[in-house]
């Protein structure tokens, strides 16, 4: 039988995230697995669990890990027909399905992801996070899977050709995310530069479309989907990379619930390169090796 891949599908909100903190304690994984899922029972979240596999029957032996991402990211990590589906799901899935663990998926704010990693509400994170030097002084990050620059997504009749464009406009970024980070530092250089932040990319998409921003600041990838998605948009490629986006682990492993998640998957990760697996889903997501 094909090893099945469980999903477990939960909106988190920063409230959810206050209401739940879970204390660890140094186990072995298999025993912290089946502790945790009587834990999740135990906190009457029962009725908002779907957990089904492929054959319609409930999760029984294999250990599950809670991966976290906000799902508004396309190709990496977005909703089709309710599903939440992209590169990052794939990969986890894949990596997840090699260490013997079933997957469980929540969908939250990306500004909640790293608390939510450092209180051991979440096993992992991936959701095209770029690694930087703030960031590490928080959690642990796996080898880098993918390397993107910046783009703005504008209204197709918009003229925005080089950076001193940004004077005077008003620029949308989701919040806690390096582009955050990116337009702050040019609204220090253009101080009539308004930078708005909110928690997730579809909304600010909106206001785009509504024409109450200017511009959304994303990534290369994501500015393609979303103007692919929207006939009334149009993207402009701005040079900046960073250090490229990886998965994101608790930085004490004793801290999480599963230790030393980094190590085991860097090694799956050096393995789905040699096997092709990575370039099959650069592929099948980004349309390109
Ligand atoms: N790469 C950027 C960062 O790490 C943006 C990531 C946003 N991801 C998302 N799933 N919305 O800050």
């Amino acid at each position: 039988m094909d090893a099945a891949i469980f999903l477990e599908v939960q909106e988190v909100s920063s409230y959810d995230l206050l209401k739940v903190h879970m204390k660890t304690i140094k186990m072995t994984e298999k025993v912290m697995g089946q502790i945790a899922f009587f834990l999740i029972l135990g906190m009457n979240f029962l009725g908002e669990v779907a957990c089904t596999s492929s054959n319609g029957s409930l999760s029984e032996s294999r250990p599950i890990l809670t991966l976290g991402l906000s799902a508004d990211y396309p190709p990496f990590e977005f909703k089709q027909d309710g599903k939440i589906v992209g590169f990052d799901v794939d990969l986890a899935q894949e990596v997840a399905r090699r260490l013997g663990y079933d997957l469980s998926i929540q969908d939250m704010d990306f500004s909640v992801l790293i608390p939510s990693i450092q209180n051991g509400r979440i096993d992992f994170a991936m959701s095209g996070m770029t690694i930087t030097e703030i960031r590490k002084k928080n959690v642990d990050f796996s080898d880098v899977y993918f390397k993107s620059g910046f783009a703005l997504i504008l209204k197709k009749e918009s003229q925005f050709s080089k950076e001193e464009d940004f004077k005077g406009k008003k620029i949308g970024v989701q919040l806690g995310t390096t582009m955050e980070k990116f337009a702050q530092l040019k609204a220090q250089i253009y101080p009539d530069l308004k930078v708005v932040a909110l928690g997730k990319n579809s909304i600010l998409i909106q206001e785009l479309k509504s024409e109450r921003l200017f511009g959304v600041l994303v990534e290369e990838s994501q500015a393609t989907e979303f103007v692919k998605a929207n006939s009334s948009l149009k993207s402009f490629v701005l040079g900046s990379r960073g250090d490229g986006y990886a998965i994101v682990f608790p930085k004490d492993p004793v801290v999480g619930r599963v230790e030393f998640l980094k190590e085991k998957f860097n090694a799956e990760l050096k393995n789905l390169r040699k096997n092709g697996k990575m370039r099959e889903l650069r592929l099948k997501w980004l349309g390109k090796k």
